[in-house]
């Protein structure tokens, strides 16, 4: 515990009063995106339940899992004993990918997890060749609608009263041009943003298999 505390307090404020506190090594625990398939049903039920009171039924995340046309991540790490701590999933529809679902565990908020699996599937969508992606988000979510502007969405549109649990409206929102070739420079620049957002907290991504 105290030794955690110190590599998570170094990690975040490596200058502290004018001393530089490396080359004290700090831990990082490492994390891992990778597809999710049937034996992850059960955690993605309860994530799903956690994040959004039960979106999505077992059947539809079954035909998520078995649909060519969607990808569906999800983040682990060896620390946490392997548990689903985030999930994200989009549609391919012609050229958009269509961002459905993004959850991290609410224990781990604030950690750069969301931003880390968002980056995700936003370059999954470029590996297969997508141009756009959109998503709908409830107009009161202000931390996700954050995260999505970090990311250059913008917001397209407006459905009114969208959501039938609370008639909250919802906020279209769009991200283009993740086909061109100049858009490797905006991924390279936020792979940076990423990977320090995770450091703060003493977390690392695996390099993917
Ligand atoms: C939205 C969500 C995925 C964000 O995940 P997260 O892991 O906490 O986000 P990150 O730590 O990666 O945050 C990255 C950036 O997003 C923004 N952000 C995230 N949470 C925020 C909050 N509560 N308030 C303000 N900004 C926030 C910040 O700009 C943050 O960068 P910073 O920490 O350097 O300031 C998470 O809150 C969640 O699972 N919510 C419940 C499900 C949900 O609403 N999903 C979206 C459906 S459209």
């Amino acid at each position: 515990m105290y030794v955690e505390f110190w590599a998570t307090f170094i990690a975040r404020y490596p200058v502290y009063k004018g001393f530089v506190l490396y080359p004290i090594k700090v831990n990082l625990f490492e994390l891992k995106i990778q597809s999710l398939d049937r034996e992850h049903l059960s955690a993605m039920l309860e994530l799903d339940k956690a994040c959004f009171g039960g979106l999505w039924s077992k059947e539809g995340y079954q035909r998520e899992l078995d649909s060519p046309n969607s990808e569906i991540q999800g983040l682990f790490s060896q620390k946490t004993g392997e548990k689903l701590l985030g999930m994200g999933c989009f549609w391919s529809i012609l050229e958009e990918a269509h961002i459905t679902i993004l959850a991290i565990d609410s224990q781990y908020h604030r950690q750069g997890m969301g931003a880390a699996l968002l980056y995700s599937l936003i370059k999954t969508a470029r590996d297969r060749h997508l141009e756009r992606a959109t998503l709908e988000v409830r107009a009161s979510n202000l931390p996700a609608i954050a995260l999505y502007e970090k990311f250059d969405f913008k917001t397209a549109g407006r459905r009114r009263r969208y959501y039938k649990d609370n008639g909250e409206d919802a906020l279209i929102l769009w991200l283009g041009g993740i086909h061109k070739p100049e858009f490797s420079q905006t991924l390279a620049h936020w792979d940076k943003f990423v990977r320090e957002g995770l450091r703060k907290s003493c977390w690392k991504l695996a390099v993917r298999s």
